[in-house]
């Protein structure tokens, strides 16, 4: 059995994924955070994984960038796979009075994309996290002493050339971060009654020209992949 972007085998994924965006993001939280992992595909390169995590089967597959490949992604793994569960593990550039290296647990994302306008007859949906997920999320991150903000964000398709009064028009409704694919993620998860979340890393701050290290930013993934994989178990 396959999709068109997964040469997966019928019941290859767990129940719950964690889509962090770059395949090899997902190659290293396989490797290191999981065990009995095999790879169940590799199409396009897009790598995916199951394994186990504190004795329950977990996958992680890499969805790449923008609300259109994620959806691809999502949409294959849901329909096709049986996946009930997507943890999008990614990083952000905040705004305002984000810090660097500052967890976000996006509860709602708006966006200037047209995917879900297009699926919802024209209106404007809320697309929201899964609230039992955000709420398991937001009490591991508590309990482990892992600081993390429940946070507005904003999904956009443009990550060059931004338009220059963005930033305040955001800010003025509280949003505090803007990345390309919760938004997509969470109408999909709506629509197809799934759960959703996006754990996400301020990686970069758009106002002040400030970006994480590498060593930083790895750190913080991997952390992050922690929290979604104890969701996952929860
Ligand atoms: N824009 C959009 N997505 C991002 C950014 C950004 O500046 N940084 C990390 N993901």
């Amino acid at each position: 059995m396959s999709t068109p972007h997964i040469d997966a085998e019928p019941g290859a994924f767990a129940d719950t994924v964690l889509l962090p965006g770059d395949p090899l993001r997902a190659r290293h939280i396989a490797q290191t955070q999981l065990t009995d992992t095999i790879q169940v595909t590799a199409r396009r390169n897009m790598l995916g994984y199951t394994g186990v995590y504190r004795g329950r089967r977990v996958s992680v597959m890499g969805g790449g960038m923008g609300i259109a490949s994620t959806a691809i992604y999502a949409t294959e793994l849901v329909r096709v796979y049986g996946v009930r569960r997507i943890i999008r593990v990614g990083t952000c550039g905040g705004i305002g009075n984000t810090a660097l290296g500052e967890v976000l647990l996006a509860q709602s994302a708006s966006t200037d994309a047209s995917f879900n306008r297009h699926a919802f007859g024209g209106h404007d949906l809320a697309a929201c996290a899964d609230f039992k997920l955000l709420r398991c999320a937001a009490e591991v991150a508590t309990k482990t002493g892992m600081g993390v903000r429940v946070a507005s964000v904003f999904s956009t398709d443009r990550f060059y050339d931004a338009d220059p009064d963005l930033v305040p028009l955001l800010l003025r409704h509280g949003i505090v971060a803007v990345e390309m694919e919760a938004a997509g993620l969470y109408g999909l998860a709506m629509r197809e009654g799934v759960q959703a979340l996006a754990i996400i890393a301020v990686s970069d701050h758009l106002e002040r020209g400030v970006h994480l290290t590498g060593a930083e930013r790895e750190q913080g993934l991997d952390d992050m992949a922690e929290l979604a994989l104890e969701c996952a178990c929860a």
